[in-house]
C-alpha cells in the first residue's frame, strides 16, 4: 500500500485489515498517535486526513491511500512548533501527555470545521458561512477528546489562545 504521511510518500506491505493507527504505530514507528481505547471513544488516536480530523483506530489504512495524512509528528513546520503546541506548554494543557497529540490534531481539525461553517450543538446561527469559536464552542467541539488527567482547563485555554477571537 502507498501512503502520503506528513508529506512523505511511504510504501508498506501490510495486512488489508490493518487500522490506520496500527499502520502508524506498529509499521511506521510513528508513536505520537496514541491507542487509548481502540474503539472510537477517547480521541487519543486523532490524526488529520486532508485536514479533516479522523479517529485512526476506526480507520482502515487501505482506505486512506492517496489521502494526505498528518500526525502530531508532522504538525511542526521548519523545525518550529505549531502555535498550538506552544500554547499547550504555556497553559499547562497536559499532565501525562497521553491525550495531547490527539487533542492537538483534533483542535486543528476542529478549527477548520468551524471555518467551513460546520455547526455544533452550541452554534446559534446554523446558516452561518463560518463560525466564530468561543469557549463554549471549543468545549463542545472537543468533547470527543478525553483527558484522563483532567487537564481540561489548560487544554481549553491553550486552544482558545490560538483559535478563539477576543472574548
Ligand atoms: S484510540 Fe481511537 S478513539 Fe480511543
Ligand atoms: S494529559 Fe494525561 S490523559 Fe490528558
Amino acid at each position: 500500500m502507498r501512503f502520503l504521511i506528513n508529506g512523505q510518500p511511504v510504501e508498506v506491505d501490510v495486512d488489508m485489515r490493518t487500522s490506520l493507527l496500527d499502520l502508524l504505530r506498529d509499521h511506521l514507528n510513528l508513536h505520537g498517535s496514541k491507542k487509548g481505547c481502540n474503539q472510537g471513544a477517547c480521541g487519543a488516536c486523532t490524526v488529520l486526513a486532508d485536514g479533516e480530523r479522523i479517529l485512526s483506530c476506526l480507520a482502515l489504512a487501505v482506505q486512506y491511500q492517496g489521502r494526505e495524512i498528518t500526525t502530531i509528528e508532522g504538525i511542526a513546520e521548519d523545525g518550529q512548533m505549531h502555535p498550538l503546541q506552544r500554547a499547550f506548554i504555556e497553559h499547562d494543557g497536559f499532565q501525562c501527555g497521553y491525550c495531547t497529540p490527539g487533542q492537538i490534531c483534533s483542535a486543528i481539525g476542529m478549527a477548520a470545521e468551524a471555518k467551513r461553517g460546520m455547526p455544533s450543538h452550541m452554534t446559534r446561527d446554523l446558516g452561518a458561512e463560518f463560525i466564530t469559536l468561543d469557549r463554549h464552542e471549543v468545549r463542545e467541539r472537543m468533547s470527543g477528546n478525553i483527558c484522563r488527567c483532567g487537564a481540561y482547563n489548560g487544554i481549553v485555554n491553550a486552544i482558545s489562545e490560538v483559535f478563539v477571537e477576543a472574548e
